[in-house]
């Protein structure tokens, strides 16, 4: 039995990874805004990762009255697009606090919740974290930070003697609600997309991300690929 922390698991993937953890046993706290949204079995906690004194709070809580966890999934995000050449600041500063700085936090938080020894952190990333896409935009930098962070983080630990393992999952298209968010003012886009490419599920990332958690504690994944067999990029 694990004890494992997750964002955004009222939604897409976290919700997939949340249920299936529950289903195999282990004990789930759900971090986001919309707690009433995540599914039976897992401990909520509000928390609005843009806003630092929240994600304190939820932090200072699980230390309070839950303790020590096993892993933090680091999955919440959001995706507009918003281009370089006229995209607008409100969109780039929200994806930046929540997929950046929100997420650097949790790491940074979270440490002091993980178990020492068998300690995971697992950052979800995306395939925009690794080539930018054209309509990447703002969004996909968002991702590329995502990386960074999780290497930052890796050579932090080692350098200071700690065998906490961190961990990332890019994937490409998954049909999730953030979709939506995307491709807004696109829809027609997203349809012919979804035409076009068997999208990956949540629930295909979902048993990854629980692949790499129950790895053995001497095996440190480093980042995992996955994408439609049909998408071309
Ligand atoms: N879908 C794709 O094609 C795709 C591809 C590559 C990577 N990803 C990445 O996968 C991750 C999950 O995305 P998804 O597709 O599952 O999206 P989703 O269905 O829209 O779910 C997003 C989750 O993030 C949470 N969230 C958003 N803003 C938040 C905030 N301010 N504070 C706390 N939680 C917040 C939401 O919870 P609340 O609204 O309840 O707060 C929700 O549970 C993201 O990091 C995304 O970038 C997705």
């Amino acid at each position: 039995m694990c004890r494992v922390i997750i964002t955004g698991a009222s939604s897409g993937i976290g919700k997939a990874t949340a249920e299936t953890l529950v289903k195999n046993g282990d004990e789930v706290i759900g971090l986001c805004r919309s707690v009433e949204k995540l599914p039976d079995g897992v401990r909520g906690i509000r928390c609005n990762l843009a806003d630092a004194d929240s994600v304190k709070s939820a932090f200072d809580l699980i230390h309070l009255e839950i303790g020590e966890v096993d892993t933090l999934i680091n999955n919440a995000g959001i995706a507009y697009l918003s281009r370089i050449t006229d995209g607008n600041l409100a969109d780039w500063d929200s994806m930046w606090n929540v997929n950046v700085r929100g997420l650097a936090l949790c790491c940074q938080l979270g440490l002091g919740v993980l178990n020492k020894d068998r300690g995971q952190i697992i950052n979800v990333s995306s395939m925009s974290g690794h080539r930018v896409p054209p309509t990447g935009g703002f969004y996909s930098p968002t991702k590329f930070a995502v990386r960074a962070i999780t290497e930052s983080l890796r050579a932090e630990l080692r350098m200071d003697g700690k065998t906490i393992r961190v961990a990332s999952v890019s994937p490409g298209f998954v049909d999730t609600p953030l979709l939506e968010d995307y491709f807004k003012g696109r829809e027609e886009v997203l349809a012919a997309t979804k035409q076009q490419i068997k999208m990956l599920t949540a629930q295909d990332i979902a048993e990854s991300i629980v692949h790499v958690l129950n790895t053995p504690l001497h095996v440190e994944v480093g980042d995992v690929q996955l994408r439609s067999v049909d998408q071309k990029a």
